[in-house]
């Protein structure tokens, strides 16, 4: 598991290896956070990305949009915490 801090919310959520960042978010935060397909495909769920090191899961970001933001129903941490602008 990692953890996720969302910085502007001051808050930090618990990401277990059996669920995602935004089931997390949603369940420990911010239940009324967007989304769509949970397939990462649609980007209805893409957030801004502070710090920690990404480990991309989606079909759809842009190697330059890749730098500082993920979708966060699919992407995950590549083992550290991560801070979310969120
Ligand atoms: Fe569609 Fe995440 S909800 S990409």
């Amino acid at each position: 598991s990692f953890e996720v801090e969302l910085r502007r919310t001051g808050r930090t959520v618990k990401v277990d290896a059996d669920t995602t960042v935004l089931a997390a978010i949603r369940a420990q935060a911010l239940p009324n956070l967007p989304y769509s397909c949970e397939q990462g495909f649609c980007g209805t769920c893409q957030q801004t990305v502070v710090a920690g090191e990404i480990d991309h899961r989606d079909e759809l970001l842009t190697d330059g949009e890749r730098g500082d933001s993920m979708l966060i129903c699919v992407s995950r941490s590549q083992g550290g915490n991560l801070v979310l602008d969120l």
